[in-house]
């Protein structure tokens, strides 16, 4: 089974994640692919990002700046696949996850692995910019954003007293992403135990510097 984490973006009181966040988890765990772990940033309270060299120290084992960062860093790492349920705040995502996501830093822990995307928002923009945002900034973290997502608009009423999605269309699109995601994240679980290339820009900085070491030699 695939560990998939899913991460609760929002954390306000009285947050419509509330509504969301149950729905998704009862499906992903019915779903038979993953072993699931809810990940709520109310429960990770990360510090305003702030690492530099100073606060990593050894680079195979990086200190932080404060034990949670090191703790995030080692619970996003345990993971296969995730999910990131956010909200659209601005046109984007919650600073709040967008912090979570940059604190993830150093660790590689999103690299050569699938991200999924469910956005809602109290209107009929359902958080499709959020989720758009969302999936550059998951390319920036080598992480491999999916096509399909679930948009939920108008949240306060999008969910029956069961807990279930009023939309059938919101409904089948969580099973096809769900199904994408098992077949990206055993796809890339293998492709990762194959073995993997170094970061394209530790890649990068090392073939610039030979070249520079070469032309100094002339
Ligand atoms: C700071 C802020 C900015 C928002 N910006 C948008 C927006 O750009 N587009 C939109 O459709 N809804 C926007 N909303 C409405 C939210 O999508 C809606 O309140 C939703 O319930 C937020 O999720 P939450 O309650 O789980 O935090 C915004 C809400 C907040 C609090």
């Amino acid at each position: 089974m695939s560990k998939l984490h899913i991460i609760v973006g929002s954390t306000r009181p009285g947050r419509a994640a509330d509504l969301v966040v149950p729905w998704i988890t009862k499906r992903a765990s019915a779903h038979g692919a993953f072993e699931v772990e809810l990940l709520d940033l109310r429960e990770w309270s990360l510090p305003i990002f702030a690492e530099h060299m100073g606060t990593i120290g050894d680079r195979r084992d990086p200190t932080y700046s404060e034990p949670i960062v090191k703790a995030w860093n080692k619970k996003m790492k345990e993971a296969d696949a995730f999910i990131i349920i956010t909200p659209e705040y601005n046109h984007s995502l919650p600073a709040v996850l967008k912090n979570a996501i940059d604190s993830v830093f150093l660790s590689f822990a999103f690299r050569n692995k699938p991200v999924a995307a469910v956005g809602y928002s109290g209107s009929i923009g359902a958080g499709i910019r959020a989720v758009e945002h969302l999936a550059q900034v998951i390319i920036e973290g080598e992480g491999v954003p999916l096509r399909n997502t679930v948009l939920i608009p108008y949240v306060a009423n999008a969910f029956n007293e069961q807990g279930e999605a009023r939309e059938f269309a919101a409904s089948v699109s969580l099973n096809v992403m769900l199904d994408d995601l098992a077949w990206w994240s055993r796809s890339l679980e293998l492709a990762r135990a194959a073995g993997e290339l170094a970061p394209g820009s530790s890649r990068a900085r090392a073939a610039i510097a030979e070249a520079a070491a070469a032309a100094a030699e002339k």
